[in-house]
């Protein structure tokens, strides 16, 4: 009698071991496979067509090369900046955040295209003056009005229609960027934040405005990408 009670509870530690085991690995093997089973984006290098082109791709190589940026976007980002600007046939396109001009090079590839124009916002003034720098060795300095000082006053200044705003400044100003561009960006334009990660107050704000429909990109830094809906 002793001996059976204690066969049962030996047993049923064993299997409560097991379960405790065997749902340990099943966690384990689901995290390590996650990522594998993920599909990779393919990656190759951007492709000339022009000379400009090359220009401006050569100039952000150098600047990377040099380290004469600060918090730019990686090439990832700054290729679906070029992507979803092109796609929109921006003729109008505000940046908040130049930095050293990086991301408005990127930028540059469609406006080149498209015939467009860029105003830009940095508050630091030696960030501003490479950014000058090296919009005009990229030779698109034509293309651009950049603006030094605080973007939260002097976005008060663009008119509208704007094809296309890319946020990437401060990430507490993140809401005030977005109250002063919606009503200026046109329906079917686009509104790109960057750091989608660090802004989570800006991501409830886009995604509660039946306005607006926003999907997020997750390559680099991460990109809200938010259309004015027609
Ligand atoms: C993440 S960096 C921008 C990187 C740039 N978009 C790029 O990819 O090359 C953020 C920039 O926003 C600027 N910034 C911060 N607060 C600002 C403000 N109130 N007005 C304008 N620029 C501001 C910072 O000085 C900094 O250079």
């Amino acid at each position: 009698m002793f001996s059976t009670v204690n066969q049962g509870l030996s047993k049923r530690r064993f299997w409560s071991t097991f379960a405790g085991i065997a749902g340990l690995a099943l966690v384990v093997g689901l995290g390590v496979l996650a990522p594998l089973l993920r599909p990779e984006a393919p990656h190759h290098p951007p492709l000339a067509k022009s000379d400009s082109e090359t220009q401006i791709l050569n100039t952000i190589a150098e600047i990377v090369r040099s380290g004469e940026s600060y918090a730019s976007v990686p090439a990832a980002d700054g290729r679906m900046l070029r992507v979803l600007a092109e796609a929109v046939n921006a003729k109008s396109v505000v940046e908040v955040g130049t930095s050293t001009g990086i991301s408005g090079l990127w930028l540059c590839l469609a406006l080149n295209r498209t015939g467009g124009k860029l105003d830009t916002f940095e508050l630091d003034p030696g960030r501003a003056a490479l950014a000058h720098t090296h919009f005009q060795r990229a030779g698109v300095d034509r293309l651009v009005n950049l603006v030094q000082g605080d973007a939260h006053r002097n976005l008060r200044n663009v008119k509208g229609p704007v094809d296309l705003a890319f946020i990437d400044a401060e990430k507490q100003g993140y809401i005030d960027y977005l109250n002063v561009l919606l009503p200026l960006v046109r329906p079917g334009g686009l509104i790109l934040a960057h750091n989608i990660n660090m802004v989570p107050d800006y991501v409830a704000a886009v995604a509660r405005n039946p306005e607006l429909e926003t999907v997020y990109y997750t390559q680099g830094g991460g990109l809200a990408v938010t259309l004015k809906k027609r």
